[in-house]
């Protein structure tokens, strides 16, 4: 039998009762789906996993990607991110500091990322949480004048922080060789995103990759958008989780924001990540100008 118990009143739950290396049937993946759905973050604490298993339970979500900073992949499955500040012999074995800033993972892309999933292998005891923010619910409780003047509107989206676009800075995106970054290209997505398994709309990419909107010029449509963002980021849309050793966490990219912590550089920290895509674009048509 599982539980499923929330963790805060605006977002997230932990699920009990799942041994995910002993594998599990249709009945409590579906289960989990509908946890994931409701609540947006969905931790499964105490699992021992192989690269293996991990990835066998990410695919049932969909097809894993990996991410376009290809330093770091695990040696046993390339779809696999190792966020680390952990140094062998003065190199980095991973990813240190990645997305410090509201974003929604892969928003950069045509087609972004259904769930992320972290795996916890060694992290500190305090302050190493991923804060989440509902942006089910910020949409929801827009005034109905501004719903209506938004919800059709087409954002343009590239990789980068709108906010912070220093390379140097810890708080911009991670950088990208350029080999990566000639990999990178404008891409449109709804600013209001109906979720594919819910139906439920939700503010989306509000901050982060969101550099512009179709039909607008550039200071107004960034004026908006930093509106919404102000919106959408108040603390009461927000819950921070720390991360246990063991806890495979999902979230939702279509229905959050999220901002990692910025990682104590004394205190090691490991995780795994796999990245899951969406079945296809936000869009049907790509007939407009990428203007
Ligand atoms: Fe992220």
């Amino acid at each position: 039998m599982i539980s499923v118990r929330p963790l805060s009143a605006v977002l997230g739950c932990e699920i009990g009762g799942i041994d995910l290396a002993a594998g599990i049937d249709a009945e409590t993946f579906t289960a989990c789906e509908n946890a994931l759905h409701e609540h947006l973050v969905a931790v499964l604490p105490g699992q021992r996993l192989d690269p293996h298993q991990f990835m066998g339970f990410a695919r049932r979500f969909g097809r894993p990607e990996p991410h376009v900073i290809n330093q770091f992949h695990h040696p046993a499955d390339p779809n696999i991110l190792i966020l680390s500040n952990v140094r062998v012999d003065g190199r980095p074995t991973g990813l240190a500091d990645a997305g410090t800033y509201f974003h929604s993972d892969y928003s950069y892309l045509d087609v972004p990322a259904r769930c992320t999933m972290l795996y916890a292998l060694d992290v500190p005891a305090t302050g190493a949480g991923t804060t989440f923010a509902n942006q089910r619910q910020a949409w929801e409780e827009l005034p109905a004048r501004t719903k209506a003047r938004i919800e059709d509107l087409v954002c343009r989206h590239h990789y980068g922080n709108r906010d912070d676009l220093d390379e140097e800075s810890r708080t911009a995106a991670s950088r990208l060789t350029p080999d990566q970054k000639a990999r990178v290209d404008w891409v449109r997505h709804p600013l209001v995103r109906k979720h594919r398994h819910t139906g439920r709309k939700a503010l989306y990419a509000v901050s982060g990759s969101s550099f512009g909107i179709e039909g607008m010029d550039d200071p107004a449509a960034v004026a908006l958008l930093d509106e919404l963002k102000v919106h959408a980021t108040q603390p009461k849309y927000r819950f921070t989780y720390n991360y246990r050793p063991g806890d495979v966490v999902i979230w939702d990219n279509a229905s959050l924001l999220h901002a990692a912590p910025l990682v104590d550089m004394s205190r090691p920290r490991t995780l795994w990540r796999i990245t899951v895509k969406d079945p296809g674009p936000t869009l049907q048509s790509f007939a407009s100008p990428r203007n």
